[in-house]
This record gives C-alpha cells, structure tokens and sequence, in this order.
C-alpha cells in the first residue's frame, strides 16, 4: 500500500556546511579488524606492495572514507607507540590487556599513515593517556610532525620518511572515564591540561580532541574544570553504541519490534548530542568554537564479545541505522565536525568483512557510499510528514527526554556547494509500507533530472555473507524531470538517494 508524504526543503535555508569527517571511520587492535582485516604483509597473496589487503583498501577508497582514527578505543591507552615503528622484525610483541591475545606491533605509525595516504584520509591518532605520560605523547608529536634535526624527527627520517606527517588530530586518551583509566571527570581535566599544555606548544597547529561522556554531568563537571584553559580544547567527543540484546534482538535473529526500537532509540543518540552541545556552548561562552566529534558510535550486537573479537553480522536493519544517524549528524552539522563508525572492518558494524582470501561489502558499506554525495555541502532545513509507524507508550511515559513516535520517513538534504545540485536521501524506515512523497523547494527551484540510487533486500533481515555477497545491494536509475516538484515512491525498509540537476 501506497501512503502519501511530504518533503518541503528550504533550499535558502542552510543549517551548515558538511564536513566529510562524519563519514568517518575507526580502526583499532582488536579481533581482525587490523591483523587480518587490513594488514597482513607484503608477502600474502592478497597484499598490495606496502602489506595491506588490496580489497579493504579498495572498499575504503571506494567510500571516500575521509577520516580514520587509530590505534584504539581501550588499546589506545595501553599502546606505547615506539614499539611499532621502525624494522618490523625487532619490534617487540606485547600482550593486549583490553582485547586478549598478542599484538605484533606490525602495523604502526608509519603504516597507518601509509594507509591514510592510499585511501586518501586524514589521519586522527589516538594517545596513551592511561598509561602512558606526556613526554612519550610529546615524542610520538615530534616524530610525527616535526620536521628538525631532533631525536624523534631524525627516527621518523632514519625509517624512511624525510617530509613530516603533519597530522592534525589527535585524541587525548580515550574513553579516560572508563578504560582509559577509570578516571573521574576533575582528575582527567587535570592530565588533559598536563597533555594539551605541552602538545599544543611543541605544534600549534594541531586539534585536540578530549574524551565526554554520555553523561552530561562528565562533561558539564570536565569543562568546568577547564574554564580557564578553554584555548587548549578543540574538540570534546562523545560515544555511542545500540547495544542491548534484549531490546534489539541479534545480529540477524530479531523481532519486528525489536526493529523499531533499535531505529526509534536513535532519539536517545540525539539527546546525547543535545545534551553535549548546550553543556560546550555554556562553558565556551562565545569565547572558542569547540566542536562535538562522535568518534566512536553504531550498533552492538550481543554475537560481539570479547571472544568474537567483537565480531557480527550486518543486516539491512544495521543499514537502515546508519542512514538515519548520518541523516543525524547532517542535521547537525554546524556542531558535529567529526563521526567514526566503529569498526571498519571485521569488529562490529564494519563496512566489510573477510575471511582467508574472501571479503564482502556489508550494507553498511554501501550507505556511506551513497551517502559521500553530501560530502562538503550545506545542509538544508526540511520539513517532512510522513505516517507514524511505531511509539511505545510505556517508553513515551517514562522517558526523561521527549521521545517522539517514529515517522517513516527520515530525510536529509544538501546543496551542493557550486549549487547546481540538490542532494535528497530518504529513509523508508517502515517494515511493511511503500509511501509515496511529493518532493518540492520553498523556491519552487526547478528539477531538471534525477539519479537515483536506492539500498533494499527483500528482507530486512537480509545479509551479506561469502556465499551470497550482493544480497543486499544498490540499483539506480536516472529520470528526467523538468519541473518543480517531483513525486516519488520509496520501497519499505530502504535507503535512498536522490541527486537532482537544478535549473
Ligand atoms: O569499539 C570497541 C570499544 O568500544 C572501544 O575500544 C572502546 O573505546 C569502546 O568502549
């Protein structure tokens, strides 16, 4: 059945510019998103010259993904950099405190920038602040970044690498309220200072990025102990993951309300970002632009454990999800500069999976390759209506925050920045109805053609797996159109883009 809908954009109305950092990604020492997901040596069949997988790297590329932060998540705080770097052969093996099993030191600084190169992203590292100290943040900066005949500087030289890295953004621990060191909001205030002081002195021109919490006291209680030193922050990040399997059923085994929930919970994500935004603004008091990065967030299966090394599948429902959190962070865009799907490969919502040889493209994967399209544009105010199609009653009453019930569609729009091209992605989050909607500007701007690219399975249960690799896939089409307005029919559970030519 056919319901009709609206979409009204308000193409004079910006509500910022995209940075291409929400299509970011994040890769850590954990299960195989590294060894074997990415890097698995010069000398295997799969690699590229350098040791990295020819098919991941290609996936990565294919997606633009902008941004990618390493080394961890939990391993962050335990990674003492000096151990990857130089002859791989000498390079120490070390327990992985946080993710079991043995780390290699293979992949390190000088190949995660390798593999920022090849794909083309910004490099965002991670430092030790848990269990490490400000001198050897301080090192890991100069050989990074410095370009003088200093001890750190001439390492990074004596490897192989004469011009500096010039990396900008780098994390001042992670997660310190938890695995980073189960530290309380004042006391890492206190080593952020220490850090941030010394950091931003030996290269100015980085941007520090300091661990929030999903808790608006952490960060209200963190920034308040950094009111003075307000210059010394960039960035203030947040996590979050879905992750409750009695809410939102499994990987592939879950309910139809389960389905709802995990899309209607997006709210809570909202709130977060809310809550982050108005505690930043409060204490930067117009003084310093701080930003809100997500560098950290999607869905946590309960098949994701320890054991698996927080391996899953990831269905349409995953995909649907993402679309509607990137639709998010377009919405708020002139706060949100950064987000990091965790993990790119192999460990939770990953955009691929391999296994020997074989590697396939998740739904996930193809969101954020239709997705790239808003890369740097201006995000446009829209007003859309559409049937409700699930609220829970009982979660209505008790909730804190004002939870609406779930519409079906969930829409985006940019304008590209040369403003010839208005770019619509729609997601039909119902699991049993097509709608119809009825496209159109406060401008009456004229649409000359249309491609569009749409992401659905038959079920929205469906996966993809080394056997069956493109059951869950994109088709496209192009239509021209000629007019003001343009009605069109979104298929149930998918995601859809919609480019449109303006006059
Ligand atoms: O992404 C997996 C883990 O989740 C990260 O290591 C940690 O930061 C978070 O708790």
């Amino acid at each position: 059945m056919i319901e009709d809908c609206t979409i009204n954009i308000r193409l004079d109305a910006s509500v910022g510019e995209i940075s291409p950092n929400i299509f970011g990604h994040f890769i850590e020492h954990l299960g195989r998103c590294i060894y074997p997901g990415i890097w698995v040596g010069p000398n295997s069949k799969v690699s590229d010259e350098y040791g990295f997988r020819r098919d991941t790297v290609s996936a990565l590329k294919s997606i633009s993904a902008p941004v990618i932060r390493w080394p961890g998540g939990c391993f962050a705080d335990y990674y003492h950099w000096e151990d990857g770097v130089g002859p791989r052969e000498s390079r120490p093996r070390r327990i992985n405190v946080w993710w079991k099993g043995e780390e290699s030191n293979e992949f390190g600084t000088d190949e995660f920038i390798q593999l920022c190169k090849i794909v083309g992203s910004e490099p965002y590292i991670c430092v030790n602040v848990g269990s490490g100290s400000p001198e050897e943040a301080l090192a890991w900066l100069e050989y990074c970044n410095l370009s003088g005949n200093t001890k750190y500087a001439n390492m990074r030289i004596n490897n192989g690498h004469l011009e500096p890295y010039n990396i900008k953004f780098w994390g001042v621990g992670n997660e310190s309220w938890g695995c980073g060191g189960n530290f309380d909001p004042v006391y890492y205030a206190w080593e952020y200072r220490r850090f941030a002081t010394f950091m931003k002195r030996v290269d100015p021109t980085i941007k520090l990025i300091a661990c929030g919490h999903i808790t608006r006291d952490w960060n209200y209680r963190f920034l308040e102990n950094l009111r003075d030193y307000i210059h010394l922050i960039d960035y203030l990040s947040i996590h979050y993951y879905f992750r409750n399997g009695q809410r939102y059923g499994g990987d592939i085994n879950f309910t139809d309300d389960q389905y709802y929930n995990l899309l209607y919970d997006i709210q809570h994500l909202e709130y977060q970002i809310q809550q982050a935004i108005h505690v930043i603004d409060f204490f930067s008091e117009g003084r310093k632009d701080i930003g809100l990065i997500v560098d950290e967030w999607g869905v946590w299966h309960p098949q994701a454990t320890v054991d698996t090394g927080l391996y899953q599948q990831n269905t349409l429902r995953d995909a649907l999800l993402a679309a509607s959190i990137l639709n998010l962070f377009i919405k708020y865009c002139s706060k949100v500069k950064m987000a990091n799907i965790a993990q790119a490969v192999n460990v939770l919502q990953g955009v691929c999976l391999t296994e020997g040889d074989k590697t396939v493209l998740t739904p996930t994967y193809y969101v954020f390759r239709m997705y790239k399209s808003h890369m740097n544009n201006y995000a446009l105010c829209v007003e859309s209506d559409s049937p409700i199609i699930w609220s829970e009653e009982k979660e209505l009453a008790q909730s804190k925050i004002k939870l609406k019930p779930l519409k079906a569609l969930d829409v985006s729009a940019s304008l590209s920045s040369d403003k010839k091209c208005l770019i619509v992605t729609v997601v039909n989050q119902s699991l049993d109805k097509d709608y119809s909607a009825k496209i159109c500007t406060n401008v009456n701007a004229k649409f000359l053609e249309c491609t569009f690219e749409s992401l659905n399975a038959n079920d929205v249960r469906a996966y993809n797996d080394f056997v069956s690799k493109e059951t869950v896939k994109t088709k496209e089409e192009k239509f021209s159109v000629n007019r003001s307005s343009f009605e069109f029919t979104f298929e149930k559970h998918s995601v859809n883009k919609l480019i449109f030519k303006l006059d």
